[in-house]
């Protein structure tokens, strides 16, 4: 395998200095019960678990104590007065979120937590009418969107086992084929209600042709949901031209906003002017203006705000804000050139390591276009995984996260991984496997 070239991030920094970036010494489990730092030459830990939950910006704490410094002074005033009123914080997040996903302002809400959003989304656009009742998801997806979209068919009185089909890759590969899902939801055809797939697929990191597959739902009279846990902020979106019906998803992952932080929604602008559009309601999704009137009508503006149910918490929106002016500062054209370049460079070394150990021993699972994929490089061992991403993050401060029975995801992440974080990675694998 190639020695480490430090002229890679010379000339390609990143912007890894606006970031808390973990170091060995602060980690739980190198305290006092575990002296021994193995990993003195390297003070920081190589971070590949951006795609679990993203690092903390350094802004995010200053921008926090703001409005817990509000809170403290003003009270019950901070709600409707002072430079900027709490009922109308998230109005400066909607600009930059629809930058991020390709929207229009008026299309993109931030609310709830991710599978709450699936749900209140799944509220208006589920709607199963005569032969209409079917669902197609990818069989590989995250828990809790199988569980959520089961509940849902549940709800509506029909059993998930005959509405909702769950698309497997072809016997003996990994990777979703587009032609696949688009012959699937032709053969439905009228059968199919809807499509919901992730944007970009938290197992195997394989971005989907989202366009595509969007077109061939609406060809068949079907709605189309995304789920962009692992796509937004990884990928470049265009969810208004692709004419995409709804989608969602979380901030902590690469958006950067802190565990649990609130979850972003789409809803293209067709569904909210539409006076007959149905919803869950609450006095937040009511017209902003009129809102602390209390009306005994719900009144919802022509936006996607009017999914709103309660009011958010400002301490969980104010990261979020923090990361979406970063994201709006550097742009995803510059974040997602700079991630080809790092998960290429990743890829190329990681093939040598490949070459090294065999491919028995490992192989990468995501597709190798670069339209297939973000910033993820997901892995199969053949070796027990749990104990070999122990060994790299206690042995060799590499982190990087397992998922059953065979994968490790390794995510470089262009705001704040380096070309050294990626080398480690291969030349502990290397070490590891050899
Ligand atoms: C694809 C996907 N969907 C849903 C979830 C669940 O998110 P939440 O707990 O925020 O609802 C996750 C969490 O990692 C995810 O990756």
């Amino acid at each position: 395998m190639r020695d480490y070239d430090a002229a890679l991030d010379a000339a390609d920094p990143g912007w890894r200095d606006e970031f808390h970036v973990p170091r060995w010494g602060e980690l739980p489990r190198h305290t006092e019960a575990s002296p021994h730092d193995p990993g003195a030459a390297y003070p920081e830990i190589a971070y590949f678990a951006g795609n679990s939950l993203g690092l903390q910006p350094k802004a995010t704490r200053p921008a926090l104590e703001l409005e817990l410094d509000r809170w403290e002074h003003w009270g019950v005033e901070g709600q409707l007065e002072g430079p900027r009123p709490w009922k109308d914080y998230d109005d400066d997040l909607k600009e930059p979120a629809a930058r991020l996903v390709g929207a229009s302002p008026d299309e993109v809400v931030i609310m709830n937590s991710l599978t709450v959003n699936l749900h209140v989304l799944m509220a208006t656009f589920y709607k199963p009418q005569g032969r209409r009742t079917k669902i197609l998801m990818e069989h590989l997806v995250f828990p809790s969107d199988g569980y959520a979209i089961a509940s849902q068919v549940e709800w509506h009185g029909l059993d998930p086992q005959d509405h909702v089909v769950r698309l497997r890759p072809r016997p003996g590969e990994d990777i979703l084929r587009t032609e696949d899902v688009i012959a699937a939801a032709r053969e439905i055809g009228d059968e199919l209600q809807q499509v919901i797939f992730s944007g970009v697929n938290y197992l195997t990191g394989e971005w989907m042709d989202m366009p595509a597959i969007t077109a061939a739902g609406h060809e068949v009279g079907a709605v189309v949901g995304w789920d962009l846990a692992h796509a937004a902020g990884n990928v470049p979106l265009a969810l208004h031209d692709w004419e995409v019906d709804w989608a969602a998803w979380c901030s902590y992952k690469y958006l950067n906003s802190g565990p649990g932080a609130m979850a972003g929604a789409f809803i293209h602008e067709r569904y909210a002017t539409d006076r007959h559009t149905h919803r869950l309601a609450g006095w937040w999704g009511t017209d902003a203006d009129i809102r602390f009137e209390m009306r005994e009508t719900f009144d919802p503006p022509a936006t996607a705000d009017a999914w709103q149910v309660s009011n958010p918490s400002i301490f969980s929106m104010s990261p979020v804000e923090t990361s979406l002016k970063i994201f709006d500062r550097i742009g995803m054209t510059a974040l997602r050139e700079r991630s080809l370049r790092l998960t290429g460079y990743l890829r190329e070394l990681f093939d040598e390591v490949i070459a090294d150990v065999g491919s028995d021993a490992m192989s990468i699972v995501t597709p190798a276009d670069p339209q297939r994929h973000g910033c993820q490089l997901s892995v199969r061992f053949t070796t027990d995984i749990k104990a070999l991403a122990a060994t790299l993050r206690d042995e060799d401060g590499v982190v990087a996260d397992t998922r059953k029975p065979d994968i490790i995801r390794f995510a470089p992440v262009p705001l704040y991984s380096t070309y050294l974080d990626c080398w480690r990675a291969a030349d502990a694998l290397r070490r590891r496997l050899g």
